[in-house]
């Protein structure tokens, strides 16, 4: 009987320390899919989906829609996370625009914020009129 608890009961150890590194490695995944891209991407090279800004940022100048979304709303939209539309499905942000009155009425969500959505979608110090570049080129609205 002895011998036989302890012969469960490596194997049993065995795999519970399995099951921890498997969700470890998920986790992992996770973390890594929700990276934003701007942290992926190397200017210069080809990122997928999205042209990479030419600057690097800061500099005081306006950001572009393409800073704002790598830096900000990619994280969320580039995958469709929490049922955020994705960036080009002109359907879903169609639909969108459509009952909040077009692209000034997204904008107005965005700005406040929208359920899982937080205000001005983590960007903080986005301008309306940067926020407004990054919904349109996210949409493909005008
Ligand atoms: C933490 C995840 C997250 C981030 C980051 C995020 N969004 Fe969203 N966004 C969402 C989700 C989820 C929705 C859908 C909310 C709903 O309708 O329940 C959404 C919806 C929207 C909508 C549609 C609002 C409406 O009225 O239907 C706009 C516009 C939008 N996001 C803009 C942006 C912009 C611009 C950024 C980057 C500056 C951004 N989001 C970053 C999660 C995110």
């Amino acid at each position: 009987m002895n011998l036989i608890m302890k012969m469960l009961a490596v194997p049993a150890t065995v795999l519970a320390l399995w099951a921890v590194s498997a969700q470890a490695a998920t986790n992992d995944d996770i973390a890594k899919r929700l990276e934003p891209v701007g942290q992926v991407c190397v200017q210069g090279k080809e990122c997928k989906g999205m042209e990479v800004a030419a600057s690097a940022g800061g500099g005081g100048g306006a950001k572009t829609p393409d800073e704002v979304i790598a830096k900000h709303c990619n994280a969320c939209h580039g995958t469709g996370l929490l049922g955020a539309p994705k960036i080009g499905d002109a359907a879903a942000w169609g639909e969108r625009a459509k009952k909040e009155g077009g692209v000034d009425g997204l904008l107005a969500k965005a700005i406040s914020g929208i359920n899982a959505m937080p205000p001005k979608g983590t960007c903080a110090d986005c301008a309306d009129a940067e926020l407004k570049g990054a919904i349109q080129k996210m949409s493909g609205l005008k």
